[in-house]
């Protein structure tokens, strides 16, 4: 059996995406553990472009287990909506498995969380308004709906009421608003739960079944390390946590049932929404970058912010994880910029030197990265599949963060596409690896 963890070690949009569904191809079951519908991911299969928001896109391999664990936060809508989109496609929705246990978004919180935002004005922390924090928010308030919920009208009903009413003060403004009538908000509530009760079942016994029977299980994270409630920078982070201990509250496992911990960073660093961002490039270099990454998010659209990877960040995203694995993505877009900048420590107030990640909100505010500069290249790599066949500076650029982070690079992304992807020895005898054919060749492109 292997539990293998996927979770994004920077600010999210990581290319977790691509890794998790390369993985999926051979797992017995893929499960998401936390975040909703602010996540998102576009596979291009045959050319065409799949985008998934809730559902793990392994759904695209028939027949395979497919699961949305407790820890996510499911707006039903959202989901309805994707699955129709699915089976219009003519996929075979059989695997899927939603937890029982999962909270709803509901319209309050969507609403709540464009509120929070109008009212922060220059403070706001640039959320996704898709109703995530509140909806956490009311699970630890002890006033969340569940997915169970929906099974039963009078429950139902007593819930919505009892968590609106804290709430009547916040939402007053949208009193005359049909999506808050009551009764309406059952009823589709009621509608979401029928078009979904086939899928309700017990994930996190789930999970142990296939773990029980030799199974692989790939935990699908959403953001990133740095967007984590609890070791990011707080407040401007998600109401959720996308580390991977976070992989076994939010499915139902222990910490003994995960083998490998993969940490998926981009070449370079890219974040969306406010917050500090110590290596961020706002010059001409910067939209360079965003241009050649196509750095516009997949559920908002929104234009990323873009600068240099940062290794303190990524050393600290490697102990706040655990991580066993490192995969590169993009390292294709980093070609032709020149020489490359290497965050290695911070600079901050009054020339403090920080070669640890602070914890001070403050400390981080200030801080301002410092480089090591290294030779970059000029070759097109977006052919190459070995990594011996890279040229030296590439292979420089990587090895200096490995060294740094003390993780082996397992896999390299050098293009969108499905089989634009080096497997390093590390990460052909890696146990997610292993489920690799056994020539060692990489997966055929579907
Ligand atoms: P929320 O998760 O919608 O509450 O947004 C909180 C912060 O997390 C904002 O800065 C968002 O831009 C960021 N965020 C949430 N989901 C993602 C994601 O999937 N990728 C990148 N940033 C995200």
């Amino acid at each position: 059996m292997a539990g293998i963890v996927i979770v994004g070690a920077q600010w999210g949009d990581e290319g977790k995406g691509k890794v998790v569904d390369l993985l999926a191809e051979r797992a017995d079951l893929v499960i998401r553990f936390q975040g909703g519908n602010n996540a998102g991911h576009t596979i291009v299969r045959d050319g065409v472009p799949w985008k998934f928001h809730l559902i793990p896109s392994g759904i695209l391999y028939p027949g395979k287990l497919c699961a949305i664990g407790n820890g996510v936060v499911i707006d039903p809508k959202v989901l309805t909506g994707e699955l129709d989109d699915l089976r219009a496609k003519g996929v075979d929705l059989s695997g899927l498995r939603i937890s029982a246990n999962a909270h709803l978004i509901m319209p309050y919180h969507m609403l709540l969380d464009h509120a929070g935002e109008a009212k922060l004005g220059r403070l706001q922390i640039g959320t996704t308004r898709r109703g995530i924090g509140p909806c956490y928010a009311d699970k630890a308030a002890r006033l969340g709906i569940r997915v169970q919920d929906l099974l039963d009208e009078k429950i139902l009903k007593k819930k919505i009421v009892a968590a609106m009413e804290p709430k009547r003060l916040s939402l007053r403004p949208y009193a005359k608003s049909p999506e808050l009538d009551l009764q309406s908000m059952t009823e589709d509530y009621l509608t979401y739960g029928h078009r979904i009760a086939q899928y309700v079942a017990d994930t996190a016994r789930l999970t142990w079944d296939v773990l029980d029977h030799d199974g692989t299980v790939v935990f699908e994270g959403a953001q990133g390390t740095l967007l984590d409630i609890d070791h990011g920078t707080y407040p401007f982070v998600t109401s959720s946590n996308p580390v991977s201990a976070s992989a076994c509250t939010g499915t139902g496992v222990g910490p003994k049932d995960i083998d490998e911990i993969w940490g998926i960073a981009k070449a370079y660093a890219t974040r969306v929404g406010a917050g500090p961002f110590p290596t961020e490039l706002d010059d001409d270099l910067g939209v360079t970058l965003r241009e050649a990454g196509g750095e516009y998010g997949t559920t908002t659209g929104r234009a990323r912010r873009v600068g240099w990877i940062d290794l303190v960040a990524l050393r600290y995203a490697t102990r706040i994880n655990s991580l066993t694995h490192l995969a590169i993505t993009k390292l294709d877009v980093l070609t032709g910029l020149g020489s490359l900048n290497v965050c290695t420590h911070y600079r901050g107030a009054e020339e403090a030197r920080f070669d640890h990640y602070p914890y001070h909100q403050t400390v981080m505010h200030q801080a301002v990265g410092e480089y090591e500069q290294l030779p970059g290249w000029d070759e097109d790599i977006s052919g190459v599949r070995d990594e011996r066949d890279l040229p030296q500076a590439a292979r420089d650029y990587l090895a200096f963060i490995s060294d740094f982070i003390g993780v082996p690079i397992a896999l390299i992304g050098v293009g969108p596409a499905r089989d634009q992807i080096i497997w390093t020895d590390a990460g052909r005898s890696s146990l997610a690896g292993q489920a690799l054919p056994t020539d060692g060749q990489q997966l055929d492109p579907v």
